[in-house]
């Protein structure tokens, strides 16, 4: 490849600043921008766009784009747009703290959906049109066409669908990465879908580079900037106990033999959880193992140089700075092993389904019956969102989900009667692991998950407290098949949001 990243020589004729490309988003557009956790988003524009949205404001003008991504992004974007009160709506996803205030406060939109749902719900025109795609890419090719970086999340549909498009060539990325994408052209609008034609884990069923009408691309920007991403903390206590339960069932699940000896392709969410079982995976003597995520992170990564992992496809990347260098050393030795794919077929339910995924997720709290609620604190005030979960969890082979048992300072249970928000319902959800031990609800009728959640989830400060709204409950409910005492059933939360604890 040649030093320039700009190959095609008609999109080399519309290199432009950052404030020159920013110039052409105006107030209320819908803009679509590239990233996914904190990889492959654009560095330079949002940040014009921001001081360009301050300006306005202080102009007295008003300004607010409704904002799309593939996925949460990093202070530079969602952090810059969020703190210029540049952004009237969100969606799909989002961690950053300054949005999250304002969301939480009321003043900012949120549309948390499915990640799986995004780019066909934008297809079917449930969210208008698409004003401005702002993407990332590691180079651009003669024939013009886009090598992704290193998140594809929705890049092909904000590419196809945008009526202005945008273009970020960030040479901080690896030129190696080239190769590493399938990008799939093959999906339709019903009632025209055929099946996708992914079997395994390791085929290949589309394009290495992403298609762009030039007509549309409005300017291109060259940027020098790295994926943000902080460093895992080290493995607690906390973190290593669930890792040894759930790794203790899955091997005892390959003695069944309902697991074959290499697992079954992982998900696995972000997180120092996650990345605590991946590393007990890979020192529990499992081998050959495939990933089918949406994410690699860290201890991903070193279980493909270990060779632990054979093969993993995802949409993105969250690694730590060390694991970034280490990646981009060695790409050449990655671009083998890792296929990133876009996120609708990253987190396809048919997909999900057919490979026969173990979904292992985080989790806000979980109720007596299975429920969970992975992203409403006390019912109203969201964290971060539902992101990927729920497109693995209700069509995995086994959907776990794994949280420490007590959230601030023991203040709060993560087990509680009733779950102050449902993301994933009794139906979706197969294990539970927490410090304490692991539930396993598979098969089991209401009242005999509740039993398993509290022999063995339960921190033992609430489980005296919890087995008592269970028996109560059991006796004096209107009906027996799921047991509650409605007005007691959200009574924790809101002892917490009175006292400060949910402690009776
Ligand atoms: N009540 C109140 N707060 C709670 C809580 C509860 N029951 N459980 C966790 N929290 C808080 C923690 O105190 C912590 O807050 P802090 O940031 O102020 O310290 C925060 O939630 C994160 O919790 P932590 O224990 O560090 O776990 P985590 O980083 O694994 O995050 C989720 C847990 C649920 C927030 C996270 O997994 C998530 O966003 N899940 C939804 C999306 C998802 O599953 N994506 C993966 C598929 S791709």
């Amino acid at each position: 490849m040649s030093s320039d990243r700009i190959r095609s020589s008609l999109l080399r004729d519309r290199v432009v600043s950052a404030e020159a490309a920013a110039a052409f988003i105006q107030p209320g557009e819908t803009v679509a921008m590239s990233g996914f956790t904190g990889s492959g988003y654009p560095k330079s524009v949002p940040l014009a766009l921001a001081r360009r949205i301050e300006d306005a404001h202080v102009a007295g003008q008003d300004f607010r784009i409704r904002l799309m991504t593939g996925a949460s992004t990093a202070p530079e974007l969602d952090g810059a747009l969020a703190k210029a009160d540049g952004i009237a709506l969100r969606m799909p996803f989002q961690t950053d703290p300054d949005a999250r205030q304002r969301i939480n406060a009321g003043t900012l939109d949120y549309i948390d959906i499915h990640l799986s749902h995004v780019a066909q719900h934008v297809w079917f025109g449930f969210y208008g049109d698409i004003d401005t795609a702002v993407v990332e890419v590691a180079g651009i090719r003669e024939d013009g066409s886009l090598i992704p970086s290193t998140s594809i999340g929705n890049n092909k549909t904000w590419l196809d669908l945008a009526k202005k498009v945008i273009i970020e060539v960030n040479d901080w990325q690896p030129e190696g990465i080239d190769g590493m994408h399938d990008v799939y052209y093959g999906t339709a609008l019903p009632p025209h879908r055929k099946p996708i034609p992914l079997l395994q884990v390791d085929d290949r069923i589309g394009e290495t580079s992403l298609r762009v009408d030039h007509d549309k691309v409005v300017a291109v920007v060259r940027t020098h900037g790295p994926d943000r991403n902080s460093p895992f903390a080290p493995a607690d206590e906390t973190s290593k106990r669930i890792a040894a339960y759930l790794i203790e069932f899955l091997q005892h699940e390959v003695k069944k033999g309902r697991l074959p000896a290499n697992l079954l392709p992982l998900q696995s969410g972000v997180g120092n959880i996650p990345n605590a079982v991946l590393a007990g995976l890979s020192e529990s003597g499992f081998r050959d193992m495939a990933a089918f995520t949406e994410v690699i992170q860290d201890g991903m990564l070193d279980m493909l140089r270990d060779g632990v992992l054979r093969v993993a496809s995802c949409t993105g990347f969250a690694l730590s700075p060390a694991a970034n260098e280490e990646f981009k050393r060695n790409i050449d030795f990655y671009r083998e092993r890792i296929i990133m794919r876009t996120q609708e077929i990253s987190n396809h339910p048919e997909l999900v389904r057919r490979l026969g995924c173990i979904a292992m997720n985080g989790m806000i709290e979980a109720d007596l019956y299975g429920n969970v609620n992975s992203t409403h604190v006390m019912g109203s005030k969201i964290m971060n969102g539902i992101g990927g979960s729920g497109d693995f969890a209700r069509n995995s082979f086994l959907s776990i989900f794994l949280s420490p048992s007590t959230a601030k300072n023991g203040s709060i249970s993560a087990l509680v009667p009733m779950v102050s928000h449902v993301d994933h319902t009794e139906h979706d959800v197969s294990i539970i692991v927490t410090e304490h031990g692991l539930a396993d609800l598979r098969g089991l009728p209401p009242r005999h998950r509740a039993r398993q959640i509290l022999d063995h989830c339960v921190d033992p400060s609430y489980r005296a407290q919890l087995a008592d709204y269970f028996e109560r409950a059991s006796r004096a409910s209107f009906g027996k098949h799921t047991p509650h005492l409605l007005p007691e059933a959200l009574s924790w939360h809101q002892r917490w949001l009175d006292t400060g604890s949910m402690r009776a």
